[in-house]
């Protein structure tokens, strides 16, 4: 599914730059800058986010973390914690 029709990213494009480590994308410019693009109108921001914050959740059920909304008493190096704290534009 496109979910990006400026620059024509598909979900699965957004989910295949996503990955564990420092270089991950922490917000939807991010992404688009990983996928060799940039935001043009800005209104697949809140679907990037969405996908970023799903795939998160899952990559922690997988490695064994619960899926929380984290804002509080994240562990550290909580993918969850740096995507929120990118959101709100706060230091993880
Ligand atoms: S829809 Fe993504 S920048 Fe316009």
């Amino acid at each position: 599914m496109i979910v990006c029709s400026c620059n024509v990213l598909s979900d699965g494009a957004v989910r295949g730059c996503l990955g564990p480590g420092p270089g991950c994308p922490r917000t939807p410019a991010q992404v688009h800058a990983c996928l060799g693009c940039s935001p043009q109108c800005g209104r697949c921001a809140r679907t990037i986010r969405t996908i970023m914050r799903d795939a998160l959740a899952a990559a922690a059920i997988e490695a064994g973390h619960d899926a929380h909304a984290c804002g509080t008493g994240c562990a550290t190096g909580c993918g969850l914690g740096k995507v929120q704290a990118a959101e709100e534009g706060i230091a993880a």
